[in-house]
């Protein structure tokens, strides 16, 4: 199999290593990849421009690619994946239509409301909204106040805090970026990753990992992309998984289905696990970036070979997923001032490490490693404990070096302290 890879994170980078061990690939092709994909695929660092279908159609053509697997967004949501089919291509990925699970929250609201699946109660502001009715509106929830960017913003757009000035400020500049806002009830309990394998009505689940999105430890400082993931949880519940697929994620993909947007690809959603159980805070229409870094690397089952049977319609003949024992954990290391501008530039040493995973990388003139993004690198630790993988993660960690660099202490150290409890 010729396999094209749209990406340059450390998503994409977990995703193209997985691809490489597969047996039935012949030829990895990423677009446009990074520094850290260069030794086991051919990147094409000229298709810079992944949301544009012509460009990625062309690609696709000259590589002949067998299976195009799309790791971001916002190609998805652009329609790369609809013009890649139209043109007969194997694509791993949701269709523009199904996008909107990701790119519309309204959409995402009303699917949810049709499959009778739990989830927080929100109200849409729209741009030229008055200071009235944002006052109004904002009188409806809160505190705790969560405020969502109602536009594509890669998980960074939300703001969650007791503070309703902080929860105004967001409202105003996302209404000044001319995007609509979500206010959303609060909803309380820790959060759960599931991504789940969708092919129409067929749903299969990965791992269930957890995220940590908030800069600094102790879950405090602002939100970011997510700054270290681990799986699986070990606080879940035994049926957990099964809850969360029988309760969200098979209703939403036979809901799609219904409305003639049939969902194929990888459906993430996004729970927190209260008294009731799961109920959705989002939908992602792709792999979670950085918990496919952990999750990816305990799966035993070939990747491609998995990603396209999803593409060609056939995962319901899969046999069942094959995972290793034990956990697995990644951690984040990021720029300096990352969230806000983080500084580009900064040489990077001790990164040539099997466990590490490049995102915003790049070599400078000198051909050194240097950062060139908000989240650099991701290090991925496993171990038959959790404590284990954390061990793992953190020694390669600490023989890395980035001037500026920050990356949080305390990823999975909740669940091994036992503090998370349902
Ligand atoms: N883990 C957050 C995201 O991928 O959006």
């Amino acid at each position: 199999m010729r396999i094209l890879v749209i990406g340059s994170g450390a998503r994409e980078h977990a995703l193209a290593l997985g691809i490489a061990k597969d047996p039935a690939v012949t030829e990895l092709h990423v677009a446009p990849g990074n520094v850290g994909m260069e030794q086991i695929a051919t990147c094409h660092p000229d298709a810079k421009k992944v949301d544009c279908p012509d460009t990625m159609v062309a690609l696709a053509k000259n590589i002949n690619a067998d299976l195009v697997v799309i790791g971001p967004e916002i190609p998805l949501v652009a329609g790369v994946a609809d013009a890649l089919r139209a043109e007969g291509f194997a694509v791993f990925g949701p269709n523009k239509d199904a996008a909107r699970i990701e790119g519309s929250k309204a959409f995402a609201k009303d699917i949810m409301a049709a499959a009778g699946v739990n989830t927080a109660r929100a109200q849409q502001i729209i741009p030229g909204a008055t200071d009235d009715e944002i006052e109004a509106a904002l009188d409806n929830f809160g505190p705790t106040f969560v405020v969502k960017d109602d536009g594509l913003a890669a998980g960074k757009g939300v703001v969650v805090s007791p503070d309703r000035t902080v929860a105004r400020a967001h409202v105003d500049a996302v209404l000044a970026a001319g995007n609509p806002v979500l206010l959303e009830s609060f909803l309380d309990g820790p959060e759960v990753s599931l991504f789940c394998l969708v092919d129409g009505e067929t749903v299969i689940p990965l791992l269930p990992a957890q995220d940590h999105k908030r800069v600094r430890d102790n879950d405090e400082g602002p939100n970011t992309g997510g700054m270290g993931a681990y799986c699986p949880l070990p606080w879940l519940p035994e049926n957990g998984v099964q809850r969360i697929v029988d309760e969200v994620c098979v209703p939403v993909a036979k809901e799609m289905v219904a409305r003639g947007c049939s969902y194929s690809g990888l459906l993430y959603a996004g729970l927190a696990w209260g008294e009731q159980g799961p109920a959705v805070v989002e939908f992602n229409c792709r792999f979670g970036d950085p918990e496919t870094q952990a999750v990816l690397a305990l799966l035993k089952t070939p990747l491609a070979t998995l990603l396209n049977a999803v593409a060609t319609g056939t995962l319901a003949d899969q046999p069942a997923l094959e995972w290793e024992e034990g956990y697995a954990l990644t951690v984040v290391l990021a720029a300096h001032n990352y969230p806000d501008t983080p500084r580009a530039g900064d040489v990077i040493t001790g990164a040539e490490h099997e466990a590490v995973r490049h995102a915003g990388t790049a070599r400078n003139d000198a051909g050194e490693l240097v950062s060139a993004g908000g989240r650099v690198l991701n290090v991925v630790g496993v171990g038959a404990t959790l404590a284990q993988a954390r061990e793992q993660a953190y020694a390669v960690l600490e023989t890395i070096s980035l001037d500026g660099g920050h990356y949080r202490s305390d990823i999975a150290l909740p669940a091994v302290e036992g503090r998370i409890s349902i």
